[in-house]
């Protein structure tokens, strides 16, 4: 990077780019780290610093920055055919060969047919409109309405922002859809219950859900939308269980299941699929972020067999899918995620996943054991989390300036970390090596030892 293009970048750094989940203002103050380049699982900066990227891009670089099969496939495609619509009439050899691999990885959950987005959000939005489709397909016009977890995070289209549990990705963007109900999440660090015990939390939680479908009258329910593991939220594990005791739940009052694997999919959780940890098979699912390792923005809904047969043993024109993106399918993103596919079975992604974050969670709980500032630390694979607090007792949050500077503290020492209100959230890379973890683990301990701030701050 030369001298003069290096002085443009930082004149202009959020001058003239509103950035995505930040106030305008606060970009300005404090521009964001402008990333020139990524090597493996590194990332280099603007000044030449190279750190771990422990936020793994935004959970989904699963592959690392330097992956050649991906990369030569995207080249070979934009070669071949940069481009070609999937509209009614007209389709292309990677969608067709990408959808059959999907439903094939899929079997396990029964998943019959792929719906292809441009990404996660979009994902959501299928998912929630297939799902009212299908009850109208099915002579059930009335189920319309859709319940979720309070502290979900499902993307920022309006439907997504409407079956969100957080409030901060609503109310500015309020009235959002009505008829979506919210149940509490099983969370065992901070629920409504109170409640420490696993099992009971899980029962408290799936008996709240069952209340509200039971007010709200489960012939007025489309479909239920849950993370296997909550991401944005706060790193937030079900208790082993959870999952399957509402799928019981939503089958008894014939209400489908849409599992959000946007984050949780391709290996993250250290399991092929978030459904995987707990043994069930939702009724849609919705993937985007790592099914191209970030590469390509794509994403897909997948529907399983019960939704399949409804729309293929419809002859009405209400089962015909008015539904769709320019970039549905596009070429260039199935290369890639074909790609994908086959190095993440290749490198045995989701095993890596599984032991690198198992070592990481080990380490983090050891050093919540020296300091008082670390209220809970929780993950999944290489879904993260260390909730730091001003008071362990109380649980009194950390406040913002305390975490900004944990977060500069830890790239300093050499990673990349995410801070979410309180919450510190790491996801990087799946091909990850041990070293890479035990760097982020000092970066980590570094900065935990070295700031000084009130932590109330
Ligand atoms: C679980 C989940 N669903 C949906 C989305 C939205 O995906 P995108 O940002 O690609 O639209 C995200 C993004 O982080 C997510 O974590």
């Amino acid at each position: 990077m030369n001298e003069i293009s290096s002085n443009f970048l930082r004149e202009h750094n959020a001058r003239q780019v509103w950035h995505p989940m930040a106030h305008p203002v606060e970009m300005e103050t404090t521009p964001p780290r402008i990333i020139v380049s990524g090597e493996g699982v590194s990332i280099v900066d603007l000044d030449g610093k190279r750190v771990v990227d422990a936020v793994g891009g935004l959970w989904n670089v699963n592959l690392g920055y330097s992956n050649e099969p991906i990369k030569q496939a995207i080249a070979r495609q934009l070669a071949e055919l940069p481009y070609y619509s999937a509209f009614r009439g007209t389709t292309n050899p990677r969608l067709i060969e990408l959808g059959a691999r999907l439903v094939d990885i899929l079997k396990v959950e029964n998943m019959r047919r792929a719906m292809f987005t441009s990404g996660g959000s979009d994902s959501v939005e299928s998912a929630l409109r297939i799902a009212r489709q299908y009850w109208k397909v099915r002579g059930k016009a009335d189920k319309t309405k859709f319940l979720a977890l309070k502290k979900g995070y499902h993307g920022t289209h309006f439907g997504g922002a409407s079956v969100n549990g957080n409030q901060n990705f609503r109310r500015a963007y309020e009235p959002l859809l009505p008829g979506v109900y919210h149940a509490p999440s099983p969370f065992l660090y901070r629920n409504p219950f109170d409640e420490t015990n696993p099992e009971r939390l899980s029962d408290l939680c799936v008996a709240a859900l069952e209340d509200e479908i039971k007010f709200q009258g489960a012939d007025t329910i489309a479909a239920f939308i849950a993370e296997p593991v909550l991401g944005a939220g706060g790193v937030i594990v079900p208790p082993a269980g959870f999952m399957k005791k509402v799928r019981a739940l939503l089958d008894r009052h014939d209400i489908l299941m849409i599992a959000d694997e946007v984050i949780t999919g391709f290996g993250r959780t250290g399991e092929w699929f978030g459904a995987r940890l707990d043994g069930f098979a939702p009724d849609v699912m919705c993937i985007a972020k790592a099914i191209t390792s970030g590469y390509f923005p794509l994403g897909a809904c997948m529907v399983n067999e019960k939704i399949e047969s409804a729309f293929m043993n419809s002859d009405d024109t209400l089962a015909a899918i008015f539904h769709g993106y320019t970039y549905s399918g596009h070429p260039v993103g199935c290369a890639a995620a074909i790609a994908c596919l086959d190095e993440t079975f290749a490198r045995d992604l989701p095993g890596n996943s599984a032991r690198e974050g198992s070592f990481m969670l080990d380490a983090f709980g050891k050093l919540a054991a020296r300091h008082d500032t670390i209220g809970d630390v929780r993950g999944k694979g290489l879904m993260l989390a260390i909730e730091f607090v001003a008071d362990r007792a109380a649980k009194t949050p950390a406040g913002k300036k305390y975490m900004g500077a944990l977060a500069d503290a830890a790239y300093e020492a050499g990673a990349l970390v995410r801070v979410s209100a309180n919450v510190m959230i790491m996801s990087p890379p799946l091909v990850l090596e041990r070293k890479d973890s035990q760097q982020i683990v000092d970066a980590v301990t570094h900065a935990v030892s070295a700031v000084r701030l009130d932590p109330a701050q």
